[in-house]
């Protein structure tokens, strides 16, 4: 689908909608490894840090109240807001807080307003024990009441920025980015670009959740980074692709302009470089950071799914930029380009993510 704005003006790139064969729904198994990763880590972070307690004297009913940003279509956010749910309940029956009711759920999924809502809500698992809510609307602002969300959680999508960095794609400044639609790691200006606007994007997300969390409650942040050790996973795939549309331009498929004016809005952090920010940003602890590696003894993906993954997740980016006509030929090429490549093998790509849990200052 086209791109579009959403009303604080991020841009949004939804991913591929429906359940058919190459919709993100079925092609998000990398998300829900991360999921199932981080299941007992946040189970045991609700157990630990919540402070249910001054929660409920903060709430004048029993509702307890979830939203998960960046959702998608599912199933891993149902996967996620289910966990919370549990560990909430387990928690409850653990300790005394003189209620003469169990807790009653309200979960928020969030995404942008051109997200597939309606195959969420269409598939939303028949015995869910909450009520449901969908959130159009760019987490980079604000989304609900102050003091309204006890558990906020976000997984693979706060990587995504608000806008390609203005500086790389204007031919008059030092960190033009021509010819690439990402970096390497020589590309410095680049780089410091792309971090400038991760830092300002993550600092609006901040901001805004400071305001909405509930005294008491907890926020859980899955973020694709890269450890100090590992070599950057998503940089060597976006140029697997980015040499695609180079030879595209070599046999006079595309204009070199349209490729030199296209970079992927997205940014992988390093582990590092999150703290610090939030640290920086100060309106929360981290009470827990928790890199994901990859067990290179779990099957890895085969060419054609990890390419229908990439698919469902970067098409809307392409399509916007190229067209529909051409995005099928890009991601054949980029098939066959992966096919040729070690980097589903390589074991040097060594993380899955970062787990983080906040608490408010
Ligand atoms: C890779 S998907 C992850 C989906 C799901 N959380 C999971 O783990 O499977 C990233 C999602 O973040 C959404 N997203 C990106 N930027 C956003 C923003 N500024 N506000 C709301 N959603 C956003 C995208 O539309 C996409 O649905």
């Amino acid at each position: 689908m086209a791109s579009e704005r959403d009303n604080n003006s991020s841009k949004a790139f939804p991913m591929k909608g429906g359940q058919g064969q190459d919709s993100y729904a079925q092609n998000s198994n990398h998300q829900r490894t991360g999921a199932n990763i981080t299941k007992d880590i946040i189970k045991e972070a609700i157990l630990e840090k919540l402070d249910l307690e001054t929660l409920l004297q903060n709430s004048s009913n029993n509702v307890f109240r979830i939203a998960d940003l960046g959702c998608s279509v599912g199933p891993n956010t149902f996967f996620t807001v289910q966990n919370i749910i549990d560990s909430v309940n387990l928690k409850l029956q653990s300790e005394e807080h003189g209620l003469d009711s169990s807790l009653e759920f309200q979960v928020f999924f969030n995404d942008h307003a051109g997200n597939d809502f309606n195959t969420l809500l269409k598939s939303l698992p028949e015995d869910k024990q909450y009520y449901a809510a969908a959130v159009p609307g760019s987490f980079h602002g604000r989304l609900f009441p102050e003091s309204s969300i006890h558990v906020f959680n976000s997984s693979y999508a706060l990587h995504w920025l608000s806008k390609v960095p203005q500086d790389i794609v204007d031919k008059n400044s030092p960190a033009y980015n021509k010819g690439k639609i990402y970096f390497t790691s020589e590309d410095k200006k680049v780089i410091e670009a792309y971090s400038a606007q991760f830092e300002s994007d993550i600092e609006s997300v901040l901001n805004s959740r400071a305001l909405e969390l509930v005294p008491g409650g907890i926020v859980t942040f899955l973020i694709p980074s890269i450890p100090p050790n590992s070599k950057n996973r998503f940089e060597a795939n976006a140029n697997i692709i980015g040499n695609v549309l180079v030879d595209m331009v070599n046999k006079g498929l595309i204009g070199e302009e349209l490729v030199d004016s296209f970079n992927i809005p997205m940014y992988m952090p390093g582990s590092e470089e999150v703290k610090e920010l939030i640290e920086k940003n100060g309106k929360f602890i981290i009470e827990k950071s928790e890199l994901l590696l990859r067990l290179f003894n779990e099957q890895l993906p085969d060419v054609r799914s990890a390419c229908m993954h990439m698919r469902a997740v970067w098409e809307g980016v392409f399509k916007e930029h190229f067209g529909q006509d051409l995005v099928d030929d890009i991601f054949n090429r980029y098939e066959k380009k992966l096919a040729e490549s070690i980097f589903l093998l390589d074991p040097s790509f060594k993380t899955l993510g970062q787990l983080f849990v906040l608490k408010r200052t």
